[in-house]
């Protein structure tokens, strides 16, 4: 039928998550706009970078950078999953070198009860003016809005400043239980509301980022992690909304999360894809190999296409972010490595 020529980047991702065979296998990159391109550091080198995120044009500008560039298949809205609690009001701030920083972590039921709960997402609105203006500015490509998972946006609402392990954030599960689930159950809500907001807004499919999420044994998973999750996709189904959950470092969790009610699963590179085909995945592709050359680029994708064998229901990306150090014309690459998978 002539309507193989027809997919553009936003039927592509739609088909794979629809569950329809796309012409070929889409591909986008996590944090594509960001510090590997040139241009996006000559944006951040006058702007912080909350203000570029509070700017619905300089997230359009910044989101359409790796567009000129590259032929990729997929947009994400320019955000950042800590604009939730930023907008509880637990005070959120970016420092030269140590990353997100709370300023008043909930270290107490004193700080807990401080966080505004009302109408959080009304302060959201430059979010979604942001996909608003994106939807407009690349119509064919597929939009991802996204949110943080609620257990990862505790880690970070409960250390204050990311580290490491969040040993502090897992302890509070543990000394201060109670408190922990009505934060996590509220955090559930918000996120939900975050994404459906966003969809209405012109997302195609939302993402939500579990970064924190391998940090879990299973059985802690399913009893803290999983309930939240699962009212997310309550919520986005009734709404008729495609969603991916991606959890870093969840080899051990994908029999929990492939039944957690998402669309797909996206995957770091230490999960075997051969072991998913019940439903879409995405990513997989280990970030450092953009860093080894051609070869290495080829050899991971082309493991990518082994261990997806005939299926295509696979949104190529990587397992993580792409690394600021990476250069441009790997990723040049991989567009041409993926288009070899037949
Ligand atoms: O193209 C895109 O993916 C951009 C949108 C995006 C950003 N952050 C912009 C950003 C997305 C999807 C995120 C998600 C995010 N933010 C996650 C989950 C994904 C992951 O990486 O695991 C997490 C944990 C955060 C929190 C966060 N934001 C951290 C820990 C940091 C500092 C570390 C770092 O990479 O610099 C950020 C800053 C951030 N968010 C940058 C960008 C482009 C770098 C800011 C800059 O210096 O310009």
């Amino acid at each position: 039928m002539g309507a193989m020529s027809t997919f553009d980047g936003r039927a592509r991702v739609l088909a794979v998550l629809g569950g329809h065979r796309p012409d070929r296998l889409p591909l986008w990159l996590m944090r594509q706009a960001g510090r590997f391109l040139p241009e996006y550091r000559a944006v951040r080198a006058d702007v912080p970078f909350l203000d570029v995120v509070r700017s619905p044009a300089l997230c359009t500008e910044v989101a359409l950078q790796p567009l000129r560039r590259f032929d990729l298949d997929a947009t994400i809205v320019f955000s950042d999953i800590l604009v939730i609690p930023d907008a509880l009001g637990a005070g959120l701030s970016f420092e030269k070198r140590d990353g997100p920083k709370i300023e008043r972590p909930l270290v107490t039921d004193a700080a807990v009860d401080a966080l505004d709960w009302h109408n959080v997402c009304d302060r959201l609105d430059y979010v979604y003016a942001a996909v608003r203006e994106l939807r407009a500015a690349a119509p064919s490509h597929a939009l991802f809005g996204f949110a943080g998972s609620p257990w990862t946006l505790f880690c970070y609402l409960t250390q204050g400043q990311g580290g490491g392990e969040f040993a502090s954030a897992r302890a509070a599960l543990w000394a201060h239980p109670e408190r922990s689930r009505r934060v996590l159950d509220q955090l559930a809500d918000v996120v939900a509301e975050h994404l459906v907001r966003q969809a209405r807004a012109g997302a195609d499919v939302v993402q939500v980022f579990d970064t924190w999420g391998g940090l879990l044994p299973a059985a802690d998973y399913a009893a803290i992690a999983a309930p939240g999750l699962r009212r997310i996709t309550a919520r986005l189904r009734a709404e008729g909304i495609p969603s991916i959950l991606y959890v870093r470092a969840g080899a051990h969790l994908v029999d929990l999360t492939r039944g957690l009610g998402f669309t797909g699963l996206s995957v770091d590179s230490t999960v075997d894809l051969a072991s998913i085909s019940d439903l879409p995945t995405q990513g997989n592709l280990d970030n450092t190999r953009l860093l080894g050359g051609r070869e290495s680029v080829a050899e991971g994708v082309a493991r990518i296409g082994a261990a997806l064998g005939g299926r295509r229901n696979h949104i190529m990306n990587l397992g993580h972010g792409i690394l600021p150090s990476t250069p441009p014309d790997a990723v040049s690459w991989l567009v041409d490595e993926v288009r070899k998978i037949q």
